[in-house]
């Protein structure tokens, strides 16, 4: 397939909305986290199976870090919105919520399928059917408002 274009300017200014562009036959989900929402990241890694991204199944070596972006761009998260564990579309979460299942959510993706759930870098929690991190699919930015895909 060939790469694909989103325009991120819409998403600038507005965290928590987020663009579903597909890929391949597959719903990439574009989105912004806020400076908050990536300094809680590492405070999650204790809950998290794969929480350095090591399996490089669902994570290009460009993007083995925390935020799972491209440096310098990690305020972006660029990620495949397909549940590993059978394929089922993880409902996004981008606030705190009290949640029955999880009293140290802190926002991401819950799959309502088998309850799987996510960080907001797709990092897949304990404990739950989902075996590994939600894919972050190739990408570049061709400008500070450009992502390409693929
Ligand atoms: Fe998502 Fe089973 S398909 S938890």
């Amino acid at each position: 397939g060939a790469p694909v274009s989103v325009n991120i300017a819409k998403i600038d200014n507005e965290p928590g909305m987020r663009i579903i562009q597909q890929w391949r036959g597959k719903p990439v989900w574009v989105f912004k986290r806020t400076p908050e929402q990536l300094a809680a990241l590492p405070s999650l890694d204790g809950s998290l199976r794969d929480p350095k991204s090591d399996n490089p199944d669902q994570t290009p070596a460009f993007a083995k870090n925390e935020a799972r972006t491209i440096k310098g761009k990690e305020n972006i998260a660029v990620i495949v919105g397909i549940c590993t564990h059978l394929g089922c579309s993880p409902t996004f979460v981008p606030e705190m919520l009290p949640q029955p299942f999880d009293a140290e959510w802190k926002g991401g993706f819950y799959c309502p399928c088998h309850q799987s759930r996510f960080d907001l870098a797709g990092r897949v929690y304990q404990g739950v059917p989902a075996p590994s991190n939600l894919e972050v699919p190739p990408y570049h930015f061709a400008d500070d408002n450009t992502v390409v895909i693929g």
